[in-house]
């Protein structure tokens, strides 16, 4: 069992553990779940060098959606770069051209303005066009903002095709951190209509099908594994697509589970007959999830395993803003100022969203070579147990 204690000593804290070992497991069940898939992991998720050594280790592909991106492959793996898609569907006339320098040459557009920028490249680029699915349900629903609707995609492709644009396929994204396959499912359906309406009009075979990101990490429980999540879509892919290329753009499937943070209690107040708790980690550094991404983190106290009485705590970030608060209302043994948290899962779209406020020093991040779920989990109830006396007042208690 790894000593996180010595290396919050070793390291200083906050401090950020990776395991390429997660990352590469979580990157394996996915291929071996949908085993006629090539996975492009979305970089954004976790825009760490480490992930993109994993990917190239493994043989994968990668999502990119930044010219930044992929300065990092360039200098982490240049050779990745021939394996890399840029979907992002808005991009400047520098952003394409620094992309094809570069040799990443599959593109995405959603609107006929986007494809007019594609066309004095035409001979370079190779063309994803991205249809809108939304889903007010999923967790960030990516079509509020990016795809053509069924109708338009029409448009688009007519107008790729004829003025001599190499066209793929088409791309969506059903939206973040599905728990229910039928969203990709029912796309996967719409989208073999359009398929067959190129097929009958122009008698095009559109080479690739991209159904780009939304795998869940397994949060919890009750989130399907993703052998069982990947299943029906696997089946609806060979009944549908056989013989088209099949890709993805996983993120935070392969990402959430990879890094961990220990953060340590910096300071300690009594409000409101609660315990305070400042972390020197918040929601403006690795935490950054909880205001950017709907995450709820599970923060375990490293030191105190079950010991003594249990009292309502507010846990909150080292910044000076009040919103900078992790949680409200958790149930915590009385914590001393220099304890250690553990939360774990806090790989994707985190450390990546980060900021520079109140200029706090940078997270260190430490490699580590074993599976970060194998860290043991302390058993606190998340809810006030109904036999619970509500809190005496740890005021009271520590003053009396
Ligand atoms: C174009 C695109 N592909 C893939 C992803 C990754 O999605 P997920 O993390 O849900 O797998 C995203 C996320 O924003 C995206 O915008």
């Amino acid at each position: 069992m790894l000593d996180l204690q010595a290396l919050a000593v070793t390291h200083g804290s906050p401090l950020l553990l990776f395991s390429s070992e997660t990352f590469r497991l979580r990157y394996q069940e996915l291929q071996s779940a949908l085993p006629q898939v090539k996975h492009h992991y979305a970089l954004k998720a976790l825009p760490y060098e480490e992930c993109i050594r994993v990917i190239q280790r493994c043989d994968g592909h990668l999502d990119v959606a930044s010219i930044g991106e992929m300065n990092l492959v360039k200098a982490t793996a240049p050779e990745m770069l021939a394996r890399c898609i840029y979907t992002h569907p808005i991009k400047t006339k520098r952003d394409i051209e620094s992309a094809l320098e570069m040799g990443v040459n599959v593109l995405v557009a959603d609107n006929r303005y986007e494809i007019e920028k594609l066309l004095p490249y035409k001979n370079r680029v190779k063309l994803l066009l991205r249809v809108a699915f939304p889903n007010p349900e999923a967790r960030c629903d990516l079509s509020a903002k990016f795809g053509a609707t069924m109708d338009e995609i029409k448009n688009l492709i007519r107008l790729s095709l004829t003025n001599g644009i190499h066209l793929q396929g088409i791309s969506f994204h059903v939206g973040s951190q599905m728990t229910d396959p039928q969203s990709h499912i029912r796309a996967i359906q719409a989208t073999r209509i359009i398929y067959n309406w190129c097929e009958e009009q122009y008698e095009l075979k559109l080479p690739v099908l991209n159904i780009g990101g939304g795998f869940p990490a397994r949060l919890d429980a009750s989130i399907p594994t993703i052998t069982d999540f990947c299943q029906p879509i696997r089946e609806c892919l060979d009944e549908l697509f056989p013989g088209t290329e099949l890709w993805s753009e996983p993120g935070r499937c392969l990402a959430a589970d990879s890094m961990a943070a220990i953060s340590q209690v910096i300071g300690k107040t009594v409000k409101n007959k609660r315990f305070w708790y400042y972390l020197n980690d918040g929601v403006y550094n690795t935490f950054s999830g909880k205001i950017y991404d709907h995450a709820e983190y599970v923060h375990e106290p490293l030191s105190k395993q079950n010991r003594g009485e249990l009292f309502m705590s507010v846990l909150a970030g080292p910044t000076c803003d009040s919103i900078d608060v992790l949680k409200e209302n958790m149930l915590l043994p009385e914590m001393e100022i220099g304890d250690l948290f553990l939360t774990k899962q806090v790989g994707a779209y985190g450390w990546a969203s980060r900021t520079d406020f109140n200029q706090l020093e940078q997270t260190k991040i430490v490699n580590v070579d074993f599976d970060l779920l194998s860290l043991q989990e302390r058993k606190l109830p998340s809810k006030v147990p109904s036999n619970y006396a509500y809190l005496r007042s740890p005021f009271t208690q520590t003053c009396a």
